[in-house]
């Protein structure tokens, strides 16, 4: 279906290298009859010509908020009050660095200012430019500030080098903008709720127990129910991640926190139970530092499991309740046995003893287990895109 029929797309193209891409953005939004304004910014127009946006477009280009006849006939303020969405392709460094700011010295940094509608931003720069701490960490004040990233992807950039920095292909660029406006709609009614990174065991007020898990897959997770118009619930144990803007965010240190929190935000239609749980917890634990001596005996007992306990909870239990397997031998045979022991609908299996996938990686390669007996294994991508996977799934089963 299409459901760009007259959404009001502004796009704004930047000064980069791949701004000519933006053009096969605009023809592919004009055959799909959304409405579209564009605007360049200065640099954007050393890459592509007014009249080139102005020809696939079919409207008028805004450059300059100088412009007495842009300025009477829609003024910056319009503009941004006109769009459903703003897509920024490609989104500089520079730009990024602009919006994070707060800077509106242009017409683009002062629209997208002025707005509060969704940003999309498609960055495409050097990989170096991409890596560098500043970009970093303008990217992160936009995320928090609701912005939504598109890519950017790893490859050959036109500088010569490989890495990532190369813009989304605008395909992946209009599919994203597609799904926003879609599920948007369709899955407001529905509430998600995910639990993500390590718990915490105390030994005493300082020492704890824990694991590698870095939250990651979760937290992506979370922000794919976000985008697809879910109201979302992330129970997250101790990890180097920021809270997600538009996400309920609930930080918590140990498993039975963890589990105190999921009861509390119960009822969801979707459970995903991404987190490092620790299966164990200490038995006896110290109220005080416990002084150095020659040798130490901890005694553990078993932990609370979350999942185990929702899933066979007769009025909380969600629609859908997914657990996390992570394995590092046997995947297939205890992924069926969690599947069944712990009353799962699926189960998300992933070999943990690959380094270059789980915990702390980028990237992941998962196995999803259905109660029907299905299986389907996913192959190795991006930990974002293992998320888009997972919620679409969950998205066509609860519709
Ligand atoms: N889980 C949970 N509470 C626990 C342990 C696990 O909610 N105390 C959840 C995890 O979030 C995951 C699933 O159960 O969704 C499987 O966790 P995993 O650690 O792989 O399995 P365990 O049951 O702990 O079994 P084992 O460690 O023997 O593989």
């Amino acid at each position: 279906m299409n459901n760009l029929i007259n959404k009001k797309i502004l796009l704004v193209i930047c000064g980069g290298i791949s701004a000519y891409k933006s053009l096969e953005v605009i023809r592919n939004l004009k055959k799909k009859n959304a409405q579209i304004k564009t605007i360049l910014t200065k640099s954007a127009k050393e890459f592509v010509t007014p009249l080139s946006v102005t020809s696939l477009s079919q409207e008028k280009v805004y450059d300059d908020i100088f412009n007495i006849e842009n300025e009477s006939e829609m003024d910056h303020i319009s503009l941004s009050r006109w769009a459903d969405l703003i897509l920024v392709v490609p989104a500089t460094a520079n730009t990024i660095s602009k919006l994070s700011n707060g800077s509106s010295d242009d017409l683009a940094s002062t629209v997208i200012l002025a707005s509060d509608k969704e940003i999309y931003l498609a960055p495409a720069m050097n990989v170096r430019m991409w890596e560098h701490p500043s970009t970093k960490s303008n990217l992160k004040k936009l995320k928090n500030y609701g912005y939504r990233i598109i890519g950017p992807e790893i490859g050959d950039m036109a500088c010569g080098e490989f890495g990532k920095g190369k813009m989304t292909e605008p395909n992946e660029i209009i599919k994203q903008v597609e799904s926003y406006f879609n599920n948007l709609e369709k899955n407001k009614k529905f509430k998600a709720l995910v639990t993500a990174g390590p718990t915490r065991e105390y030994i005493d007020p300082v020492r704890f127990i824990t694991n590698k898990s870095s939250g990651k897959q979760g937290y992506e997770i979370a922000k794919s129910f976000r985008d697809n118009g879910f109201e979302t619930t992330l129970i997250s144990g101790q990890t180097n991640l920021d809270s997600l803007s538009g996400v309920k965010f609930i930080k918590v240190d140990t498993a039975l926190e963890m589990f105190n929190e999921t009861i509390n935000n119960l009822p969801a239609d979707v459970a995903i139970f991404s987190a490092a749980v620790g299966d164990y917890k200490i038995k006896k634990y110290e109220n005080e530092k416990i002084k150095k001596k020659e040798s130490l005996n901890l005694s553990l007992e078993k932990n609370i499991d979350i999942l185990a306990n929702i899933s066979k909870h007769n009025s909380l239990r969600p629609k859908l309740t997914i657990g996390f397997a992570a394995e590092t031998n046997n995947l297939i045979k205890n992924s069926l046995k969690k599947l069944e022991e712990k009353n799962c609908d699926w189960i998300i299996a992933n070999n943990v003893s690959d380094k270059s996938i789980g915990f702390d990686s980028d990237e992941n390669q998962i196995s999803i287990f259905y109660k029907d007996k299905k299986r389907e294994t996913l192959k190795k991508m991006s930990k974002s895109l293992v998320a888009v996977e997972i919620v679409n799934r969950v998205i066509e089963k609860l519709n």
